[in-house]
């Protein structure tokens, strides 16, 4: 996988998948699974910021923008950005008045935002990475940032091996910047938290 372009295999893959519905061919098991990480990041950012009223929401890693109707539902302003072309350009179809911007965050500006909601985006990426990219999202945040990682995986488990690393980055993330406020919830997906850390 080559981080640093816009390529990003895994997800190619998942698109690909024969009858998968939107949110399998984002990586997900099924959409209810999906609306319940929604349901407790929408419930974290909403712990830390209160009412979402007249915010700025930055859905990180957006995929098709499914989390938009939550966020206007808010009455927040939603920007969604993603590095997968395809998926900007799937997003833009579905919600043609919504705010897509086709970015690699990994290396290109992080849009600026009240709340950052990072759901899934940091799948699949080695520990540095991860830590940088917390950085460059916490950096460009004005209140609370939250987001998802796989948690505890069995090393056995296929898909993903550095976990034990990759736990250790966020911790040292969390120990250096979440001072203030945090939390970490385990929303019933098996391996995956979410956590969230505000100013
Ligand atoms: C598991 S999917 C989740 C999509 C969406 N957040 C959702 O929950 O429905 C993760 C998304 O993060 C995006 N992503 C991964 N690395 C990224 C990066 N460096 N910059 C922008 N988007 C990225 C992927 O392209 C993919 O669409």
């Amino acid at each position: 996988m080559n981080y640093w372009d816009n390529t990003n295999p895994i997800y190619s893959e998942f698109a690909k998948q024969e009858g998968a519905t939107g949110a399998q061919q984002l990586g997900w098991n099924d959409e209810a699974c999906q609306a319940r990480c929604f349901d407790v990041l929408m419930g974290l950012a909403t712990d830390f910021s209160g009412p979402l009223t007249g915010k700025t929401v930055h859905d990180a890693g957006c995929g098709y923008g499914d989390l938009l109707a939550r966020v206007r539902g808010a009455g927040a302003h939603y920007i969604g950005s993603d590095c997968m072309e395809a998926s900007v350009q799937k997003a833009r179809q579905l919600h043609e008045s919504a705010d897509f911007r086709h970015l690699n965050l990994l290396v290109q500006p992080v849009p600026e935002a009240d709340v950052t909601v990072v759901c899934g985006a940091l799948a699949f990426y080695p520990h540095d990475l991860v830590e940088r990219m917390l950085q460059r999202f916490w950096v460009a945040t004005r209140e609370t940032l939250v987001f998802t990682s796989w948690w505890n995986v069995p090393p056995d488990w296929d898909n993903y091996k550095p976990t034990k690393q990759v736990q250790k980055s966020i911790d040292a993330f969390l120990r250096k910047n979440g001072s203030r406020r945090r939390k970490v919830f385990d929303y019933g997906n098996k391996y995956e938290i979410a956590i969230a850390l505000s100013r």
